[in-house]
């Protein structure tokens, strides 16, 4: 059996819900249920005894120990953070909470657990920490991509907080021999997706009629991933990859935010037509930038290429194609997570002006 965390989250539950398409291991997830963790996503399983759900804390060292010596886990798939780089500006608090306390809580249930197992299932276990660019800071235009050699240098709460739990991660590999492998992947988007991230926020704006937000001047660069994409690369990973390795995954797929929402308009034009011949894009509304807004990430994906075999399937434009179409068959799902605690959030993050939207500054700002 194996533990996801966070699994109830956009990647996590896209990754629990192909996990089990592609085979038969169970799995049991635990996921703390905060604003951006759904059950309804892993609705598919509600009636599959190959899955167990709990709602819990990865900071809950008793909770954890009990589900990893229970469930007999031979590898975690470490999901669970606070996610959205908006919101550790605003409160960076529980980003430290989660990403650093509670990476490092779940890697010490980890270790004891691992200590508990006989040899064979001990060399066997795997703990497969899920991370990201961000923790590499910004590139300039012309600089090569960020690789698992790049220097770490975040520049947000959560980039920071995240590369405080790469830095646990990898230190409990080289001074415990915990077999931990760690990933770092670009963007990702597709289904499930919460919609406060720019992807599925425009989506859902732009069907609403109300204005697409760009910070500053939209030519911000993400390098932009399917999920499915993703949660093949950590298949592969857990299966294949080195102890105390880091694999970079990213999609080969660098744009500009305004060209992001550019493309999405024109696919909203074509699956959803305005009913009054208007065009989504004439909704784009420039508002003030991120305060320490990393212009540019891209990922070489070099050496879980060679190594493992893996490159993403999906292009940019399939693959937002294929979201729109999910977004706009799934408007139960959105009218549910869009309710109450997202108006405040939309409320609080992007304040009007005379000007449209201002997202708000940080707590200090
Ligand atoms: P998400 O915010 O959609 O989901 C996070 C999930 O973790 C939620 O279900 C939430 O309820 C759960 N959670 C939060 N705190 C918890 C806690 N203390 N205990 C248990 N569960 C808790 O995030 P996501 O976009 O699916 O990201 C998943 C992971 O992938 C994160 O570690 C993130 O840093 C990383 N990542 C995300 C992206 C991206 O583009 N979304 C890219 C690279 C890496
Ligand atoms: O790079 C990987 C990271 O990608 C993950 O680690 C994070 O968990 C994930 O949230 C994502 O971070 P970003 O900050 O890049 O994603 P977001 O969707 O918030 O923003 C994408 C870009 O769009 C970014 O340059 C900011 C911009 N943006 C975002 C929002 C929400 C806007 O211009 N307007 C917006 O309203």
């Amino acid at each position: 059996m194996i533990l996801v965390t966070g699994g109830a989250g956009f990647i996590g539950s896209n990754f629990v819900l192909d996990w089990l398409a592609a085979g038969d291991e169970p799995v049991v997830t635990l996921d703390k249920l905060t604003y951006a963790g759904n059950l309804r996503n892993l609705d598919a399983l509600a009636d599959d005894p190959r899955h167990i759900f709990v709602r819990g804390d990865i900071a809950d060292r008793d909770l954890v120990a009990r589900l990893l010596a229970d469930h007999r886990v031979r590898a975690i798939v470490h999901f669970a953070a606070e996610s959205h780089v908006d919101r550790s500006i605003h409160g960076p608090e529980d980003f430290v909470a989660t990403n650093v306390v509670g990476t490092f809580r779940l890697l010490e249930a980890a270790r004891a657990h691992r200590a508990d197992l006989p040899p064979t299932e001990r060399d066997r276990f795997r703990f497969l920490h899920v991370s990201t660019d961000e923790v590499y800071g910004t590139l300039g235009p012309t600089d090569p991509p960020f690789s698992e050699r790049s220097q770490y240098r975040p520049n947000s709460p959560y980039a920071a907080s995240k590369a405080a739990s790469d830095h646990l991660a990898r230190g409990h590999h080289h001074t415990f021999g915990l077999p931990v492998v760690t990933t770092n992947c670009s963007n990702n988007y597709g289904p499930w997706q919460f919609p406060e991230k720019l992807i599925p926020l425009c989506i859902h704006r732009a069907l609403a009629g109300e204005p697409l937000p760009i910070y500053g001047d939209g030519r911000q660069v993400r390098d932009w991933l399917y999920v499915t994409d993703h949660c093949a690369a950590i298949r592969l990973v857990l299966e294949a990859g080195r102890p105390g390795e880091v694999y970079c995954i990213g999609g080969t797929s660098e744009l500009a935010n305004i060209d992001v929402v550019g493309l999405l308009c024109r696919i909203l034009d074509e699956e959803s037509p305005p009913a009054d011949g208007r065009r989504y894009a004439e909704q784009i509304t420039f508002v003030a930038d991120r305060p320490g807004h990393d212009r540019r990430y891209a990922i070489d994906h070099g050496k879980i290429t060679t190594e493992l075999g893996w490159r993403p399937r999906e292009s940019f434009e399939t693959g937002l194609r294929k979201t729109v179409r999910w977004y706009l068959d799934h408007g139960d799902w959105v009218a549910d997570v869009t309710s109450g605690g997202y108006r405040d959030w939309i409320g609080r993050h992007y304040a009007a002006d005379e000007r449209g939207l201002t997202p708000a500054r940080g707590a200090d700002g």
